[in-house]
């Protein structure tokens, strides 16, 4: 049997890092698109030039022309730019729009049987744009925004309890922005949900409520940082974590950003939810009930998300 294809549309922090894991998990053959003639070339050959000493067996591309990923299983873009201290995610939304119009037209006339993950920011109006302007069915179209906030809740979680990140579990629900929904009733430490290891002991609320904001500000914190971009190791993971339960058919649980009708009280928008993903793409939104504050904080959330797919709309009167 074929060997699946993996097209990466932006070849830059991100989808180079995606390429290396892909090839190195086998997830199969991996195509890089850029704009930016020589960069996707570039990583390809870098990245097969490892395969040697890693010992892996998969073909890597670069390409600046979209045939290239004609037939691909599965399409992660990561095209646009990324931010810069100071910036939040919504000040990419003019630019990055233009973008998806395009990746969105490639994939529709190249890939249109692919499953895909978007990672451009501002994400939930990013992936929203992508899913129209190519068209496919939304359950094929999906952003990658929860795996990350989760992975980064778990993280601080293991550093507070001093416990292996494997028995940490989190959901960070809501948009990908300051809103962001962490809920802490959800989120368990060996099946054990923090209120309750509150109340053991383990930690204080005022430790917890720091936590949270902190996991809100998870991405500000690496441009802080960095300055000169964003994250690109622990978004590829994400993404490459729900690459890997589509391709498998692993009909993993994951929050990602996903076209909700019907469950949690919404009628058609993009937003961080449960899910499930397998071979038919999501597979299932999870309906779970939220209490009366949580229930706010998701609602705030849903609005700034509103918010950003009315600006794609002022922008681009083709969308509306
Ligand atoms: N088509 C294809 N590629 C494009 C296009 C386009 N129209 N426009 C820009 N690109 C490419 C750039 O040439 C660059 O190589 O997208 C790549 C983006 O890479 P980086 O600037 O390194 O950004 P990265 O850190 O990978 O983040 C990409 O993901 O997390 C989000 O906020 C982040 O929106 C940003 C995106």
């Amino acid at each position: 049997m074929a060997r699946p294809k993996i097209a990466l549309i932006g070849a830059g922090q991100i989808g180079g890092t995606l390429a290396h894991l892909a090839a190195i998990k086998e997830l199969g053959d991996v195509v890089l698109f850029d704009i930016a003639d020589g960069v996707p070339q570039g990583k390809a050959l870098d990245i097969a030039e490892s395969g040697p000493s890693e010992g892996f067996d998969a073909a890597l591309k670069g390409t600046t022309d979209y045939a290239d990923i004609a037939g691909a299983d599965v399409c992660i873009v990561t095209a646009g730019v990324p931010r810069k201290p100071g910036m939040s995610r919504d000040d990419l939304l003019g630019i990055n729009l233009k973008v998806m119009k395009s990746v969105g037209e490639g994939i529709r006339d190249n890939a249109p049987n692919a499953f895909v993950i978007c990672i451009t920011n501002p994400l939930d109006a990013m992936v929203w744009a992508l899913q129209q302007y190519s068209g496919l069915p939304p359950e094929k179209v999906v952003g990658m925004a929860g795996v990350l906030d989760s992975a980064r809740f778990r993280h601080f979680l293991s550093l507070e309890f001093n416990v292996s990140m494997k028995d940490v579990s989190a959901f960070v629900l809501g948009g990908h922005g300051d809103t962001m929904v962490p809920l802490t009733r959800y989120s368990t430490v060996g099946g054990i949900p923090l209120p309750d290891l509150v109340q053991m002991g383990w930690t204080t609320q005022d430790k917890l409520d720091a936590i949270v904001q902190r996991t809100r500000d998870g991405g500000a914190e690496i441009v802080g940082l960095l300055k000169t971009g964003s994250a690109f190791y622990a978004p590829a993971t994400s993404a490459i974590e729900m690459a890997e339960a589509y391709l498998k058919d692993q009909k993993r649980l994951l929050p990602c950003a996903a076209w909700v009708d019907g469950a949690l009280g919404l009628k058609g928008l993009y937003v961080g939810v449960p899910t499930v993903i397998g071979a038919g793409g999501i597979e299932r939104v999870v309906d779970i009930k939220l209490d009366k504050p949580e229930q706010e904080m998701f609602d705030k959330s849903v609005d700034a998300v509103r918010g950003l797919v009315e600006a794609c709309k002022a922008i681009d009167d083709s969308l509306a």
